[in-house]
């Protein structure tokens, strides 16, 4: 959530940071702002609304200058609006500073400084940081007043934020700290860049240093120097990325949702092409986990948010029933305010694209803690999925799984979703070889099922395309929506119906199919379309009889079923088709689909599917 950007060194800065900025738009675009300082002077220009506003408002503000920090909102205290945007500068013009992040004592610190004298011009929780900052910096600063302010003020903080700081009197200096959101620093030939994605930074250098929580780095066209809070000097060495999977690119494709929509069967290649060996072999899938996860695990808990939620819910399917391990799936951000009693020998499993999810982050953290408090009492081990392995996820797990998803823009994630499904599949496998709760027989058949999903995603996306977005022109209109779906296709009416609600702005509910008779069925009538995910499987004929029990109610039934299934077809008003497979193996192709349809009502009716209104790709705020 929110964008941070910065630059120092020899280039022009504007156009390196409003590049910077259009990479980091997927975090917030409620405004956008950039400060630099020129000829002595610190300079601000900011925008409601997206970057375009802020690029159209630059072309008559010139401010030529080799330091600059900018950020993109996503409002969290204050309205969108300009004088809520970033960056935002103490009352005397000496301190500009972008943040990411909230300042949870903010309202303490700003009631302080108005007694001091100090004026507001924001309802924001980041305009008490330059003005605390500058409170702390003496009148002519040198040497090292600059930082020891930075120090002074981060102390004073409560809450998670990432911040970047510009001081006047310090033309060539950027100060950045990072404290539970992230920051990374690229390291160029004389110069050095800062974002809170590697998105951003990408395009200069390859060469990165991820700041950790509780340190600050000073950055000059000579270099990076990094310190706790505390001012003690530290010592880390910047990596090479491999930038094998950073394209921001939309590639020919009218939006990023679409391509990522597209990029599906190659995520899934890609996650099967590192995890699975050959089937010859004692187990053929190797996650490479470490050997007690698979000794001590008595049961499983999947912390989540939001889709990567969905995905645990479909982990939580596979791991109980392929590996028989009693698997509980929490909303992060309910967790950690009602954690469970603990339990020896629990693996808790982090699930998030981003690596970045507050709610995720802390929930983690929490249960981390109270199990080093028990750790007397049995072994646990905390395990992380995403896509994102270099994220902050990688400092509170101890193992990552990478589901190779690569960076996803679109704030509606598709592709992310499917790779997490992967995860999960070769988890459970993995478990149940090493368990032996499935014949060797049994497993290669579902692994010789995994093979044939990236044709079959690519047949779905190539032969349905075009039917379903000629159903969807009769649904742009559509007030309501129910997604129906039982088993391990349930999880997957959650999905669409979130799917559809993030970028359409159409209200959509996904409900267990057997649930509907004890009250949503209330709600259906002739303006209440029903889509039911029936494949051929356990429960096909049961939601199947819950369609018809829709359709009495004179409800439009949509189902996500196989052309060659007569009795579906003669149930459903439309069909989104998907080949024959096995129910186990389905969620991987029903969800295609509904993500197309979600995708199609929402260009149909002409909004912005990428960066729908009120959401942000990663949510770094609790
Ligand atoms: O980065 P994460 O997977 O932790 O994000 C969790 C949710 O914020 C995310 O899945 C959100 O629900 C998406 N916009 C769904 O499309």
């Amino acid at each position: 959530m929110c964008g941070i950007v910065g630059y120092v060194g020899t280039q022009e800065a504007t156009s390196i940071l409003i590049n910077g900025l259009e990479r980091l738009e997927y975090r917030g675009y409620d405004s956008a702002g950039i400060a630099t300082v020129t000829r002595g002077e610190l300079h601000c220009v900011r925008a409601q609304g997206k970057l375009f506003n802020l690029r159209q408002k630059l072309e008559t503000e010139v401010n030529p200058s080799q330091i600059g920090i900018a950020h993109t909102r996503w409002a969290t205290h204050g309205v969108p609006a300009e004088h809520n945007a970033h960056p935002h500068r103490d009352m005397y013009n000496r301190v500009a500073v972008v943040q990411n992040g909230i300042i949870e004592n903010y309202q303490e610190i700003k009631a302080e400084l108005i007694n001091q004298g100090y004026q507001f011009t924001s309802e924001t929780d980041t305009e008490v940081i330059p003005q605390l900052l500058s409170s702390y910096l003496p009148a002519k600063p040198q040497g090292d007043d600059f930082l020891i302010a930075v120090q002074k003020t981060v102390n004073r903080l409560q809450g998670a934020f990432a911040l970047g700081i510009l001081c006047v009197d310090y033309s060539d200096e950027i100060i950045i700290v990072r404290h539970q959101a992230p920051l990374v620093i690229g390291f160029g030939q004389g110069e050095f860049f800062c974002a809170s994605d590697v998105t951003a930074i990408v395009p200069h250098t390859s060469t990165v240093l991820y700041l950790e929580n509780g340190e600050i780095a000073r950055l000059t066209p000579i270099g990076v120097e990094l310190y706790d809070f505390e001012l003690k000097r530290l010592r880390r060495f910047p990596r090479n990325l491999d930038l094998t999977h950073v394209s921001v690119d939309k590639d020919g494709f009218k939006h990023f949702m679409l391509k990522e929509i597209h990029e599906q069967p190659t995520v899934v290649q890609s996650c099967l092409d590192h995890y699975l060996k050959n089937e010859a072999e004692d187990n053929p899938i190797c996650l490479n986990l470490d050997p007690q996860i698979y000794t001590n695990t008595q049961q499983i808990m999947i912390l989540a948010c939001g889709t990567s939620w969905h995905a645990g819910l479909v982990g939580k399917y596979l791991l109980e029933q392929l590996a028989g391990i009693p698997t509980s799936v929490q909303y992060a951000s309910e967790y950690r305010y009602a954690p469970s009693p603990i339990l020896p020998n629990t693996l808790t499993i982090g699930v998030t694209q981003s690596g970045e999810t507050a709610d995720t982050l802390a929930a983690l953290s929490m249960e981390k803690q109270r199990y080093l408090n028990l750790s007397r009492e049995g072994k646990f081990k905390i395990l992380g999925i995403t896509s994102r392995p270099e994220s902050s996820l990688a400092q509170v797990v101890e193992q990552i799984i990478n589901t190779h998803g690569g960076i996803e823009i679109g704030v509606a994630s598709t592709k992310s979703f499917i790779a997490q499904l992967m995860s999960f599949y070769l988890l459970a496998l993995d478990f149940a070889s090493r368990r032996g709760t499935l014949s060797r027989e049994k497993i290669n058949n579902i692994v010789k099922g995994l093979r044939q999903l990236p044709g079959q995603i690519e047949e779905i996306i190539r032969e349905q395309n075009r039917t379903i977005e000629a159903i969807a022109h009769q649904f742009s209109e559509t007030q309501d929506f129910i997604f129906i779906g039982r088993g391990i296709n349930f999880p997957i009416a959650l999905e669409g119906a979130l799917k559809l609600k993030e970028i359409s702005y159409i209200h959509a509910e996904g409900y267990p199919a057997g649930e509907m008779k004890h009250g949503p069925i209330a709600l259906l009538d002739a303006k209440v379309p029903v889509v039911a995910i029936a494949v051929p499987g356990e429960v096909h004929d049961k939601v199947l009889s819950n369609a018809q029990e829709a359709k009495a109610r004179d409800a439009r039934l949509i189902g996500v079923s196989s052309l060659d299934d007569r009795v579906a077809l003669s149930v459903f008003d439309d069909i989104l088709s998907v080949p024959m497979v096995d129910e186990l193996l389905s969620p991987i192709l029903t969800v295609i689909p509904l993500q197309l349809l979600a995708y199609h009502i929402a260009a149909i009716k002409g909004l912005d599917v990428d960066q729908p209104r009120n959401l942000a790709k990663s949510v770094t705020v609790e």
